[in-house]
């Protein structure tokens, strides 16, 4: 029985990296999760390594390898590069098929994506080099609390009245939540408020790309349940958002990777750059 195939993407972000091994029927047999360190190229090699581990096979048996994210050009044992606005859609509509709006918070970034039936493309929006709104911000809130930003989502649950947060500047974030809690501000509405004031920030960028039907929300904010319901009450619908929303664009650039084997191209001593 000949050996079966594999392919990987690999994401690497501002904060972290991200790795996913899909095999031919389009399974995801395993993944990985590393933080991103000044040495971006060792930690897209091991984010890589980990997720072979994970699914229980060598290196050698991926035939083909995608890299994406900020540090895309890091992922110098892959073979085809695909930014990251095309993996993210990619993700969101091989999970949720019926994807028309993917919105991306990471670290640094918050992206929007609106996308045809068929995955085309048709606008993007991004925040500017400004890091407001983003994970950043709510690593630096959560600092601030004393608490792991893992923690905000119950927190938020427990709120009655979000307070008002009116900047989420990352350089501020810190003044801002020690002025509310010297205003006797309880910590679960602060951090309610600050969902709130995110989601807002949100939706303006979704809008300038046009609010539609079905919407995908990735990036590991996508993992803060409080957001969640934040742009969901705000919104008036649900969204979708999975356990594996941290891993789309890594999921995405996989997807691009057996794509190019299933037309029988193998680009594996150049690397290709796709920006559809
Ligand atoms: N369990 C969790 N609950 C809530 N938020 C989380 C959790 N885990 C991670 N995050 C948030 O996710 C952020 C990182 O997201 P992600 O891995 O998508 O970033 P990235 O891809 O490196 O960044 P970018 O796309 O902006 O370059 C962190 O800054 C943190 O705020
Ligand atoms: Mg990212």
């Amino acid at each position: 029985m000949a050996d079966k195939v594999y392919v990987a993407g690999v994401d690497v972000g501002s904060t972290t990296a991200k790795a996913v091994i899909l095999d031919s029927d389009r399974n995801i047999v395993g993944k990985s999760l590393q933080d991103v360190s000044p040495r971006v190229a060792e930690d897209a090699e091991t984010a890589f390594v980990k997720a072979c581990q994970d699914a229980g096979i060598d290196r050698e048996q991926v035939a083909l390898i995608t890299g994406t994210g900020y540090g895309r050009l890091k992922v110098r044992f892959g073979s085809l590069i695909v930014t990251e606005i095309s993996c993210h859609a990619k993700g969101s509509q091989f999970i949720y098929p019926n994807t028309r709006l993917t919105l991306d918070i990471g670290g640094q970034d918050t992206k929007a994506i609106r996308l045809g039936p068929n995955g085309e493309i048709i606008d993007f929006s991004m925040n500017d080099k400004c890091s407001a709104g983003t994970g950043r911000f709510l690593d630096v809130c959560a600092d601030a609390l004393g608490h792991s930003v893992a923690d905000l989502g119950p927190m938020s649950e427990r709120s009655k009245r979000p307070t008002k947060i009116t900047s989420t500047c990352t350089v501020f974030a810190e003044t801002e939540v020690s002025n509310q809690l010297a205003r006797g501000r309880k910590p679960e509405d602060i951090v309610n408020g600050l969902h709130h004031s995110i989601a807002e920030r949100s939706i303006s960028l979704m809008r300038r790309v046009g609010i539609e039907d079905e919407i995908t929300f990735t990036g590991g904010v996508s993992r803060n349940t409080g957001l969640v319901r934040a742009l969901e009450e705000k919104l008036g619908r649900k969204i979708n958002v999975s356990p594996l929303s941290q891993w789309f664009g890594a999921i995405g650039g996989a997807i691009f990777a057996l794509e190019e084997l299933e037309k029988g191209n193998d680009p594996s001593f150049t690397q290709l750059e796709v920006s559809s």
